[in-house]
């Protein structure tokens, strides 16, 4: 989906025009790739926009960056704030918001700590990712890229350079006419989607990848697994072999970009009946009646906007 424009960016702490956001061609980040960003959902509640765990993106942000020795000059609350002034600004939601931090221009070589560390933070209209019919089942291959082994790139980082992997994979998985692809990690065992964690439902139980598998630590994953076990099911973090991913009886992806996407094949052998299967349907349902209002934000996931248009 090409980016569909809004009025303001918010850069280093200040509103600026979306079309002064640009950076110099020699910026450390367009070489090499030292970026950390963030992937947040902005709902449309009745009394106004909301940002789903708006916190703890944030937190995970900042850890990214911890990560990458990127000094941020902004606390956790300042960089929420900092969403809330551009929802205001912009007066857009539901949106997609993107914050980033990134090396700027400074030096030409590898070393990054010569080149600052900038800030800015983004948002946009954006719909759905991986498909429209919210019950079909997307049909998935298992990669041929593996995810990073462990100690080259950090997992835990959600950084601009790990992308690299998800981009074979994904480009591997629309060229040969599937929706998604899931990487194995370097020893074989299941590890997530180019984009998203991966849940599997197997006799009744709930299994996720845990992190040492070479997984991001999906909020979204965090969300659904409290909102499983609220729902009365077993979840567990346990290692998987990329063939109960066939065997399965129901599976689905979990991020902010898909939400909770039900996959409907594997290699194109079936998954249940191909369309989202009744544990996944339960769950996504508790999940989308807290996003849209119906049941109430007992965990405190939902971070009001305040609406008044910021200058
Ligand atoms: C590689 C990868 N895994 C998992 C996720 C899901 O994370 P979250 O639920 O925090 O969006 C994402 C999306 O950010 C991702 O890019």
């Amino acid at each position: 989906m090409s980016i569909q424009k809004t009025n303001k960016i918010w850069r280093n702490g200040k509103l600026i025009d979306w079309d002064d956001a640009q950076i110099h061609v020699l910026s450390h980040v367009v070489h090499y790739g030292s970026s950390v960003f963030e992937g947040v959902r902005c709902y449309k509640l009745p009394y106004g926009p909301a940002i789903f765990r708006a916190e703890e993106h944030m937190s995970r942000l900042l850890d990214s960056a911890k990560i990458y020795r990127m000094p941020c000059d902004y606390t956790v609350e300042q960089l929420v704030k900092g969403m809330d002034d551009l929802i205001a600004a912009n007066q857009t939601w539901p949106c997609y918001i993107r914050p980033i931090i990134f090396r700027g221009y400074g030096e030409i070589g590898v070393n990054p700590l010569k080149s600052p560390v900038e800030t800015y933070i983004a948002n946009m209209p954006w719909g759905k990712y991986l498909g429209e019919d919210p019950d079909a089942g997307v049909s998935v291959c298992v990669s041929s890229w593996t995810r990073m082994a462990p100690n080259t790139l950090p997992a835990l980082a959600k950084a601009g350079a790990n992308y690299m992997n998800s981009q074979l994979i994904k480009m591997e998985a629309l060229s040969n006419g599937y929706a998604e692809g899931i990487a194995l990690d370097a020893n074989g065992l299941v590890s997530e989607g180019s984009g998203e964690n991966l849940f599997v439902v197997h006799k009744g139980r709930i299994f996720t990848t845990p992190i040492a598998n070479s997984v991001l630590e999906g909020i979204t994953r965090d969300t659904i697994m409290q909102i499983a076990r609220d729902l009365g099911y077993e979840v567990v973090e346990q290692a998987m072999p990329r063939e109960l991913l066939y065997i399965a009886d129901e599976l689905f992806f979990t991020g902010t970009a898909a939400e909770i996407a039900p996959i409907g094949a594997v290699d194109k052998i079936q998954i249940g009946d191909g369309r989202i299967g009744p544990i996944s349907k339960a769950i996504r349902n508790a999940f989308f009646d807290i996003l849209e209002g119906r049941a109430e934000d007992r965990r405190g996931w939902l971070h009001r906007v305040p609406t008044a248009k910021a200058e």
